[in-house]
């Protein structure tokens, strides 16, 4: 691929070593997953540089396997990136825009969460609080792995990762206290930052 750009792993916030509930040792194995992806990305955009087009097979090839491992890779990214930067906040109930996108998609705060926990419980990697463009509203969606089941057109707010690698060493195979650790450590005001800076209605 030419002219692609390294990039380089955000820096993990120090707010994210002292979680109420999500230890330090946690956060830094989980961290080190996140610089992995990062690493991943950037070696297959390199190899992709050096392929044989004319090889191209759907049943394998390098190419496939560089593609559909890029997917993963980059999933792996944008999640994380989302994940580590809206904790570190004080949790609760929604304020601001976030609140009142949530009171009018889902009825209440306690419903979007209530729904969120369930999906998170249902998924085999992520739930996400997504603003579908085309649907004009947040809903809920499911992922099982890092590059399933993103929906085109729908801007992630929120990035629960119920991987076990998020939550085994602090909750075993409890999941469900690990989702309300979770939710004790959102920052909202990032979320709403993202709500402005991605120009998300909310009227
Ligand atoms: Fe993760």
């Amino acid at each position: 691929m030419a002219n692609f750009v390294e990039i380089r792993p955000r820096e993990l916030k120090s707010a994210l070593l002292e979680l109420d509930g999500i230890s330090r040792t946690t956060i830094d194995a989980h961290y080190r997953l996140y610089q992995g992806y990062v690493v991943k990305r950037n070696e297959i955009l390199g190899r992709l540089g050096e392929g044989d087009l004319e090889a191209a097979n759907q049943v394998y090839s390098a190419l496939r396997a560089l593609k559909v491992d890029l997917t993963f890779a980059i999933g792996g990214i944008k999640n994380h990136e989302i994940y580590f930067e809206h904790l570190g906040g004080e949790g609760g109930n929604p304020s601001g825009a976030s609140a009142g996108l949530i009171e009018r998609d889902f009825g209440s705060a306690d419903a979007w969460r209530a729904d969120l926990k369930a999906t998170g419980m249902a998924a085999r990697g992520w739930a996400w609080t997504a603003y579908d463009w085309d649907e004009g509203r947040l809903f809920n969606y499911l992922g099982d792995a890092q590059n399933t089941f993103p929906v085109w057109n729908a801007t992630p707010l929120v990035a629960l990762d119920v991987y076990e690698h998020a939550y085994f060493l602090d909750y075993q195979t409890d999941r469900a206290a690990y989702i309300e650790a979770f939710l004790r450590n959102l920052d909202w005001s990032v979320v709403n930052g993202w709500i402005d800076a991605y120009r998300i209605p909310t009227a």
